[in-house]
């Protein structure tokens, strides 16, 4: 149509034409399917900016950037951001120009219904209309997230947002709305982001909001509790309007390794991904109920799903969501307690679990800056196929895998400011290579994967970590708004270029 935006300039060359990456091992004749889709992620808050506009009601992230203090570094906040709530047109071309299949982007609920429940804004349903509308002009697939952390203000202050039953409710309808205004447009959602990570962090009070009676420890429990059954819910709702959408949870965590080949250390790896992987996953894709580990330890501070939620919490999830960024060891704890990532001083990799010498910029374990690109690629090789094997024969998803989001922050990266300088980006780039032939190789040995999305579509808003540790594919210069390609983002796309069915 008219209104599409011409496609930008490379900023950055892409590969010369005809060059292969070299595949570290395996079999040349490995291909992802035709249809695996490939894509890039947001999240509202992250990127979105425009906090103030066309009506949107305050989330729970506006408080934690404008009135605590150092909560987020430097006190960065996203009432900017990358702007793309008025730049999503250029944004969708730019990823369009390089041959991306999908955006992944989250709703902000407090857009839609300022005040959490009640009056809806047709402001913002406009606008992402128009996403979603654009998203299809340029023939990328649209993929929605209905809550990426950014909870209404209104409903933390009144109930304790996640941490009381009220948000069932609350969520159902905020997803009916959603869901009935774009069931014909989208047929890829996930309900939750990572509960793992905001029932540990993100909602709870904190002295910042409504006090609670619920006990600190036991608060991500009730709040996992609560988003497994607003999830079901809202699938349900979903899937009443549409059957055929693919609706799915985006579950966090990664590949676990005993430290030692000791019974002690395969159990305590076990117990970690029960009370990881398993605390959401058993729940929708086995048994409708946690892993039975996790039982005695929760009945003190739970109530038991009935009959009738456990019917609607199994199966709720047609594709198997993953945010697999790293992998870790695990031995047995010596308080009896969940066990929490190990440090593995014999292996070159994992000289601790959150290190400042970390190659990753955010800390996480996977191997000293100075360690050489050759054993990234046997590390990714290594674990992420075993891990794509391990939910597979674990969790029997009957859609398939998709690796809902991963990628890599390059330790520095945010010391620099010339597009030249940040837009070269080789331990990204050797990152999604690796990690893609790792993905690939799972496919091989048919592992069912069905699509991945990176993080992210560019640089932005870190949470915690603010504008310190970026993620991006891209790169955001925050004064201009410019946007520049990163090599790594070429990487990315050159491995479908290389390696995927035509
Ligand atoms: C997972 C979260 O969903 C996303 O919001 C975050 O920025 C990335 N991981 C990187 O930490």
């Amino acid at each position: 149509s008219s209104s599409l935006i011409p496609p930008p300039t490379l900023y950055y060359p892409p590969f010369p034409t005809g060059q292969q990456i070299a595949l570290q091992s395996k079999n040349e004749s490995w291909k992802f399917p035709k249809d695996f889709w490939y894509g890039v992620a947001s999240a509202a808050y992250q990127v979105e900016g425009a906090v103030k506009d066309e009506g949107r009601g305050p989330s729970i992230w506006d408080v934690l950037t404008h009135r605590v203090t150092n909560f987020v570094a430097h006190n960065d906040t996203g009432d900017i951001a990358d702007n793309h709530y008025y730049m999503y047109k250029q944004d969708i071309a730019r990823i369009a120009a390089m041959g991306i299949k999908a955006y992944s982007f989250s709703i902000s609920w407090s857009r839609i219904l300022p005040f959490g429940s009640g009056e809806v804004n047709e402001e913002a349903l406009k606008h992402y209309d128009d996403l979603i509308d654009t998203c299809l002009q340029y023939n990328v697939i649209p993929m929605v997230t209905l809550y990426h952390w950014d909870m209404p203000l209104f409903l933390q202050n009144t109930y304790g947002g996640w941490l009381s039953d009220r948000i069932i409710d609350d969520f159902t309808e905020y997803a009916r709305i959603v869901f009935t205004r774009w069931s014909s447009k989208v047929s890829h959602w996930f309900t939750l982001n990572e509960p793992i990570v905001f029932c540990n962090f993100y909602p709870l009070p904190a002295n910042t909001f409504k006090a609670t009676s619920i006990p600190p420890k036991q608060q991500p429990f009730v709040c996992g509790h609560n988003a497994l059954l607003a999830h079901a819910s809202a699938y349900h709702v979903g899937k009443s309007l549409n059957s055929s959408l693919t609706i799915s949870f985006k579950n966090n965590g990664g590949y676990k390794i005993p430290l030692t080949d000791s019974a002690a250390d395969r159990e305590a790896t076990q117990r970690a991904y029960d009370f990881n992987e398993g605390w959401f996953a058993n729940p929708l894709f086995l048994t409708g109920d946690y892993p039975t580990s996790m039982q005695p330890f929760l009945s003190t501070f739970l109530p038991p799903f009935t009959a009738a939620q456990k019917a609607a919490l199994n199966g709720s999830a047609d594709i198997f969501a993953h945010d697999a960024y790293t992998s870790s060891f695990y031995s047995a704890p010596t308080d009896g307690g969940i066990p929490a990532c190990t440090a593995n001083a014999s292996h070159p990799l994992y000289p601790a679990c959150y290190n400042t010498t970390s190659v990753y910029a955010t800390g996480w374990n996977i191997g000293p800056a100075a360690d050489p690109a050759a054993a990234w690629l046997n590390w990714a090789t290594d674990w992420v196929p075993a891990f794509l094997r391990h939910v597979q024969a674990t969790w029997k998803p009957r859609g398939g895998i998709a690796v809902s989001e991963f990628g890599f922050a390059e330790p520095f990266e945010a010391l620099k400011s010339r597009p030249e300088d940040v837009a070269f980006d080789p331990v990204r780039a050797a990152y999604y290579r690796a990690y893609l032939e790792g993905v690939l190789m799972a496919v091989g040995e048919g592992v069912r994967v069905v699509g991945c999305l990176a993080w992210s579509i560019f640089d932005n808003l870190e949470w915690s970590s603010g504008y310190t540790v970026k993620f991006g594919v891209q790169y955001v210069n925050l004064t201009t708004q410019e946007r520049f390609y990163k090599a790594s983002f070429f990487e990315y796309v050159n491995m479908f270029n290389t390696y995927q069915e035509t």
